[in-house]
């Protein structure tokens, strides 16, 4: 009965990715979901008869958020959605198991399925997940215009994981007993680990798996990764065509922010994937300089400023010597690693999304 419900919250989630180029960043996403859904039935089909109620349909809810935190003549907000399970928790030493949000709508499974999950039953932890900012549900009707986007950072939410903090704290009247710990995978698992090491007060420890902590303009070679059993549609991928949608500022509740992650790699990140090699089964139009001339035909950011600000990247956040403690990288599900032994290869995203789907038949 609540799988039911919860299988009807999801719906417009697992509905058609539509025909674009982010078809592939779709499909990852979605598989990853559809392998929750089965991981979350198997754990429930297992629970003992009268564990079955235990089940809680996780809350929904949306706090205002300041648009701008570094800026206090800027005193606008956004409502911001987070999901709370609190089925699990023990309240007065349970810990708060945090999970982030990252370039895309997040779902009720981001309390309900997973390792955190699976821990937060172990350790009767409260369960709580917040969407990124301009992303999902959280992002204001013009929140995507050329002006308004400029508020999309990983800074900017990081401290709106900072206030949802405080909020939560109230929320659950929580004391020092309950220690927070953080976890993303991919671009949050960076934001995890970049949690701890900006806000150290707050949470305990960061599990951050295949974060791509080093940002960097070329990311040449990781798309095999997600090539991997998975069927690739045809798609328009005309250079138009890839314009016209990164342009497109119409807001969309559910699935990848296609417009919002472009920009984040044009002022923050780079990871471009070229496809200059042979094998790559991508467009050969996709070399660094055009996906670069992207940033300035789109955003109007300057070719040039894209390599200063993967730098501030690294330098603001420390690439991959971040200096702090109590951060645990997975990589491929299995290693941990301390941040001291972290190397820019094993830092690299086992995951990272390769941007542009394929195009058939192929062009010349
Ligand atoms: C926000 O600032 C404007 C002036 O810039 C002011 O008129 C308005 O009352 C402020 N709103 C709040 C909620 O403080
Ligand atoms: C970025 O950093 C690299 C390596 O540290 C350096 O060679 C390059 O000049 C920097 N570029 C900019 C635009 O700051």
């Amino acid at each position: 009965m609540w799988l039911l419900l919860i299988t009807a919250l999801l719906a417009p989630h697992l509905g058609s990715a539509g025909r674009n180029m982010w078809l592939i960043k779709e499909r990852v996403q979605r598989s990853r979901e559809l392998r929750l859904e089965k991981h979350l039935w198997e754990n429930w089909k297992a629970l003992p008869a009268e564990g079955k109620g235990d089940w809680v349909v996780p809350k929904e809810g949306l706090f205002p958020q300041p648009l701008d935190h570094f800026n206090r003549r800027n005193n606008g907000t956004f409502q911001q959605r987070y999901w709370v399970n609190a089925g699990l928790w023990e309240q007065q030493r349970g810990p708060v198991f945090l999970f982030i949000g990252g370039e895309g709508a997040l779902t009720p499974y981001s309390v309900l399925a997973g390792e955190h999950v699976d821990l937060a039953r172990k350790y009767r932890a409260l369960l709580v997940s917040l969407e990124h900012r301009y992303y999902g549900a959280s992002i204001n009707p013009d929140g995507l215009s050329d002006q308004n986007i400029q508020l999309l950072s990983s800074q900017q939410a990081l401290a709106d994981l900072a206030t949802f903090h405080e909020f939560i704290k109230q929320q659950y009247a929580l004391t020092r007993n309950n220690r927070w710990i953080c976890f993303g995978g991919s671009y949050p698992g960076s934001l995890s680990a970049w949690f701890r090491l900006k806000f150290p007060h707050l949470v305990f420890a960061a599990v951050a798996s295949s974060a791509p902590v080093r940002a960097q303009l070329d990311f040449t070679g990781y798309n095999e990764e997600y090539m991997d059993g998975m069927e690739l549609p045809c798609v328009d991928n005309s250079h138009r065509n890839v314009l016209e949608q990164l342009r497109s500022t119409e807001v969309k509740p559910f699935g990848v922010g296609v417009r919002q992650w472009y920009y984040q790699t044009c002022g923050e990140f780079g990871y471009y994937q070229t496809c200059e090699d042979k094998g790559c089964p991508f467009s050969r139009w996709l070399t660094l300089r055009s996906q670069v001339n992207i940033c300035a035909q789109v955003f109007g950011i300057d070719p040039g400023s894209v390599q200063a600000g993967v730098n501030f990247t690294n330098d603001y956040y420390g690439a991959d010597h971040p200096a702090s403690s109590r951060i645990i990288f997975v990589n491929d599900g299995t290693t941990l690693r301390d941040p001291s032994e972290v190397t820019s290869q094993e830092s690299a995203p086992r995951m990272y999304v390769a941007n542009l789907a394929r195009v058939c038949p192929p062009i010349h």
